[in-house]
């Protein structure tokens, strides 16, 4: 048995359908991808229709499944409140929701215009209060269950350097999650989070480290474990959040990175790099003292 395989037991997800933010690409079409296989039926929605139906269609193929794609601006109420009108239209209900669209640059805050902080912040911290009010009030009227997982970040607790934008969006989705999982209880309905450190995604890779930066700030140097994440590990946490399996979790925030930010925040985990032969002094010295 492996991380790289599926976790959960055939048809754990089958009567669900389940409606993915940004799930045209990267993790959201992991995670998405994975939930096909349990048997869900899923929605995909992002700006880009073409990459979406591309994706809609290899998905099917695969599986065998049923995948409707929707383009959608998260940061516009408009368009989010049509794409679910169209979901709901086409499936009769929807059951989850994957807040998982998402942009972000790195970059020196004061290098950032004004109006690329607010992009930033549009789509993560907007996009998500967006999608989650026209969803949760549309579940609230119909009287129907629902369930909520946003994928956030490690640095939504700390903070961080040449991500502010982002680090702020996550913070508030964050805080979402953890005040509609006890506000909206009443109503059935759960709120989860995921944060994952780094997961090779074209998205993430191109646009955060891009060119020979990836060489430079190797992710995987940064993690006790050794290693970047693998996509299905985390569809094996979202398949788990998402299913009734985890009818008792609410307002919780999984981390999955290797140990990635408490390498980080450990005051003394730099000593690492003391070799082995100086520990070896170290000790020997002290022993004369004694
Ligand atoms: C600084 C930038 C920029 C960059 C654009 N802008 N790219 N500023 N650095 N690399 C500025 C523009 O000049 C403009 O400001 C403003 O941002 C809006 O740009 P648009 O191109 O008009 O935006 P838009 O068309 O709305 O596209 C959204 C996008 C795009 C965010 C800019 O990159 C996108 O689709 N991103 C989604 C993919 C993504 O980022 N994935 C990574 C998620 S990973 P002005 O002032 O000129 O008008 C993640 C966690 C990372 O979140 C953890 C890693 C370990
Ligand atoms: P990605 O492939 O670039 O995913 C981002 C998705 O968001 C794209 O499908 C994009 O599709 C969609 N999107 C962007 N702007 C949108 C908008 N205005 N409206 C609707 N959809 C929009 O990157 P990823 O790495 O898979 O990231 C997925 C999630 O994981 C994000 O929440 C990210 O913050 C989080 N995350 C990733 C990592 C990592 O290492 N990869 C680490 C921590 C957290 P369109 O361009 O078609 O709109």
């Amino acid at each position: 048995m492996s991380y790289t395989e599926g976790m959960l037991r055939d048809e754990a997800l089958k009567g669900k359908t389940i409606l993915i933010t940004g799930g045209g690409t990267g993790l959201g079409r992991s995670m998405g991808l994975y939930f096909l296989k349990l048997g869900a039926k899923l929605v995909i929605t992002s700006r880009k229709l073409d990459v979406l139906e591309a994706t809609a269609k290899e998905m099917e193929k695969e599986t065998g499944g049923k995948v409707l794609p929707l383009s959608c601006d998260v940061r516009d109420i408009d368009q989010v409140e049509k794409m679910w009108a169209d979901a709901l239209a086409h499936y009769g209900k929807i059951d989850v929701v994957l807040n998982n669209a998402a942009g972000n640059f790195i970059s020196p805050t004061e290098r950032l215009s004004t109006n690329a902080f607010n992009t930033v912040l549009d789509i993560v911290l907007k996009g998500t209060s967006n999608v989650t009010l026209t969803a949760g009030k549309s579940w609230i009227q119909a009287k129907q269950p629902g369930t909520f997982l946003n994928i956030v970040t490690t640095y939504a607790w700390t903070g961080s350097g040449y991500v502010v934008p982002s680090a702020a969006a996550k913070a508030g989705v964050l805080a979402i999650t953890r005040s509609l999982a006890v506000e909206w209880a009443k109503y059935k309905i759960r709120s989860n989070a995921i944060a994952p450190g780094p997961f090779p995604t074209e998205g993430a890779w191109s646009r955060l480290l891009p060119g020979d930066l990836v060489k430079k700030f190797d992710p995987a140097k940064k993690v006790p474990v050794g290693r970047v994440g693998d996509h299905q590990e985390l569809a094996n946490i979202a398949a788990y959040l998402v299913s009734d399996f985890s009818a008792y979790v609410n307002g919780e925030v999984i981390t999955i990175d290797g140990g990635e930010w408490l390498m980080g925040a450990g005051e003394f985990n730099n000593l690492d790099m003391i070799p082995q032969e100086l520990w070896d002094m170290m000790e020997a010295s002290r022993g004369k003292k004694g």
